[in-house]
């Protein structure tokens, strides 16, 4: 198979129209087949569902070329679960677990040709979603949904590649108690457009979101989960029922305590002791892991270690052994890494 002539190494995280994608449809109550197809177009009635109400929700995962020539995914079985909870919690319909990642499967061998190769830093986002199709307009669920899966090639999320990032403290809410913060709904992400622009009018890179209920804790920021390590090296990660929980986070939790023998600690996390900590990183499946330098505090600096690479060390650590595990350098715990061919 020949792969398409791009220039891999600096792409950035950007939509390109690949030759497959998957679709399904729900109607009386079952899901049909589903089939591949190459129409990148959704036609539907004004009155949709999904753009009356945004009955919608998605997930995102990658397909990597290993440093042998295979090409895998991470964990898509966590992804068929955690949309699966997406769904109960947006009253949609949903798709079977196993069929899921056998649409994964599928998706990523129809784009073979899109999959980068091992080495350009680049990788394959495919982005799962479902929502609500036929026609609605009392406020209540659709009767009739599509699920589909679309691939696209992608290189860094935060534009100039690995680099420091500077988040603020942000004023606006992302999630609300017993809300939908905890599952991938288009809402939440809906919610953070204003202030996502308003940061980066101001400079910044991203915001950090506060808990909404006492605004004194450290969340996540609009697409990703925030991790920490102290001085003395422990990992710290903030738990909450307001965030979504990352498979990347998880994952690192796993590494960090088996790979490379740290302790770890999932716990609320203030925002009046983040000062404390040595580093500061984002992770998730399209971050993977970005050093934080800063976090801005209505105008008070908080400011990380960066080391000489721009990532401090542990982050740098924890950063190269789960890529080595994504890109088959490293031996996988069972069942993280997904064969494709
Ligand atoms: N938090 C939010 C709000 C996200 O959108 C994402 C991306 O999926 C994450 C965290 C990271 O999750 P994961 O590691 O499963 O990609
Ligand atoms: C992902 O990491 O897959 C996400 O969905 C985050 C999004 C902001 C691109």
């Amino acid at each position: 198979m020949e792969k398409k002539n791009i220039d891999w190494s600096n792409i950035g995280f950007g939509y390109v129209q690949t030759d497959l994608r998957y679709v399904s449809n729900y109607k009386n109550g079952a899901w049909d087949d589903g089939c591949l197809t190459e129409d990148a177009t959704i036609t539907m009635n004004e009155c949709a569902c999904v753009l009356q109400y945004a009955q919608t929700c998605f997930e995102g995962l990658k397909a990597y070329t290993t440093v042998d020539g295979r090409i895998v995914c991470f964990r898509p079985d966590l992804n068929a679960s955690r949309m699966a909870d997406s769904c109960r919690r947006m009253k949609m319909p949903v798709f079977p677990e196993d069929r899921f990642v056998d649409a994964v499967v599928q998706t990523v061998k129809a784009n073979a040709a899109w999959v980068p190769p091992y080495g350009s830093g680049a990788s394959l986002y495919l982005r799962p979603y479902m929502f609500g199709y036929d026609s609605i307009i009392g406020v209540k669920p659709a009767n009739e949904f599509q699920f589909r899966i679309f691939a696209t090639p992608v290189g860094p999320y935060f534009k100039g590649g690995v680099r420091p990032l500077t988040l603020r403290v942000s004023d606006y809410d992302r999630a609300a108690p017993r809300g939908t913060g905890h599952i991938k709904a288009g809402l939440n992400y809906a919610m953070s457009l204003y202030a996502i622009v308003d940061a980066h009018e101001q400079g910044y890179d991203e915001n950090v979101y506060l808990d909404s209920a006492t605004r004194t804790h450290i969340e996540e920021t609009g697409g990703a989960n925030i991790i920490f390590v102290t001085k003395d090296g422990k990992l710290v990660t903030p738990k909450s029922d307001t965030i979504l929980p990352s498979i990347t986070r998880r994952s690192l939790l796993q590494v960090a305590k088996d790979y490379l023998g740290m302790e770890v600690e999932e716990r609320e996390v203030a925002l009046s002791e983040i000062s404390d900590f040595a580093e500061c990183g984002l992770c998730g499946t399209a971050a993977v892991i970005s050093p934080v330098g800063k976090i801005v505090d209505h105008g008070k600096e908080i400011c990380f270690n960066i080391g000489e690479s721009g990532m401090g060390d542990t982050v740098k650590k924890l950063y190269d052994t789960l890529t080595g595990i994504q890109m088959g350098k490293l031996t996988p715990p069972a069942g993280w890494v997904k064969v494709i061919e």
